[in-house]
């Protein structure tokens, strides 16, 4: 198949779209498709606190400061997906030239099935390339006005960059009482809803474990709708795990649950 690079967007930050871009990715792996996710979020980057490769000796502002080859900023993440991390120093940050992300992508392709892009909030040029460079954009938006109104300049943004728009994942929905719900989001974004992740207190317990969702609890409600969106991505069957209640929870759980909370 031809490979296929997706950013996630949103405009705003803390939609979820580091969450998004490492579990979608993850569970593309766990389906057999060559994935790589890139963190372009070069300012605020934290896929690799996400992934405990916040030591990893080159990242991407290496490469983007013209030091490294992207080749030796690739690393082996959870279910088979490749990591590419971006620096957590400001220096990185500062050195580090975007418009190289352009030359980086046939490097970062070569073999590849998916290449999922993190794309950092707001519309400077560090945000701008990302669109860019993506075959398709996903809106990662929150059932809130003001994740709307954000996630609608991203989208005239893309379209002014001659990129398609995808649709939107709809991320933190509750069941009820959203502000805003899924008809009425893509009525308003003029764009399809992809699906709906909701809100779930094991992201944040899987965030402190350094292991996405979709791997430390992949039962649970968000790893679901993850998994489900990346079988839809792929055009594949969504399986869901016959044995749900089947997850047993071990006393490592159990203390965390007490810990960070979650069900
Ligand atoms: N569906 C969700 N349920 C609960 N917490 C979530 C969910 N999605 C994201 N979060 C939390 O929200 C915060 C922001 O998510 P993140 O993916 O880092 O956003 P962004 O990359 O857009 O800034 C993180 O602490 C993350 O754990
Ligand atoms: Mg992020």
């Amino acid at each position: 198949m031809t490979v296929c690079v997706y950013t996630i967007a949103s405009g705003k930050g803390g939609t979820g779209k580091t969450t998004t871009t490492v579990n979608l990715g993850t569970s593309l792996a766990m389906l057999g498709k060559k994935t790589t996710i890139l963190d372009a979020d070069i300012g605020m980057a934290n896929m690799g606190l996400l992934l405990g490769l916040e030591k990893s000796a080159v990242t991407l502002h290496d490469v983007l400061s013209g030091t490294a080859d992207v080749k030796d900023a690739i690393y082996d993440g959870p279910g088979g997906v490749k990591v590419v991390p971006s620096g957590l120093s400001l220096k990185g940050f500062q050195h580090s030239n975007p418009d190289k992300i352009k030359e980086i992508m046939s490097k970062l392709i070569d073999g590849m099935d998916y290449v999922l892009i993190d794309a950092p909030a707001g519309i400077s040029k560090d945000g701008v390339i990302p669109l860019a460079v993506a075959d398709k954009v996903i809106l990662v938006v929150n059932p809130e006005l003001s994740s709307m109104a954000d996630a609608l300049k991203t989208k005239a943004l893309t379209e002014m960059l001659g990129r398609p728009v995808e649709g939107a994942i709809l991320n933190r929905s509750a069941l009820e009482k959203t502000e805003i719900n899924r008809n009425k989001v893509a009525e308003l974004l003029g764009i399809k809803i992809l699906e709906m992740i909701p809100e779930d207190a094991n992201i944040r317990t899987s965030a402190a474990f350094k292991t996405p969702v979709v791997i430390r609890t992949p039962n649970a409600p968000s790893s679901l709708a993850f998994k489900k969106l990346a079988a839809q991505l792929a055009g594949m069957e969504f399986k869901e795990n016959g044995n749900q209640k089947a997850n047993k929870e071990g006393f490592v759980d159990r203390l965390a649950r007490s810990i960070f909370g979650g069900n």
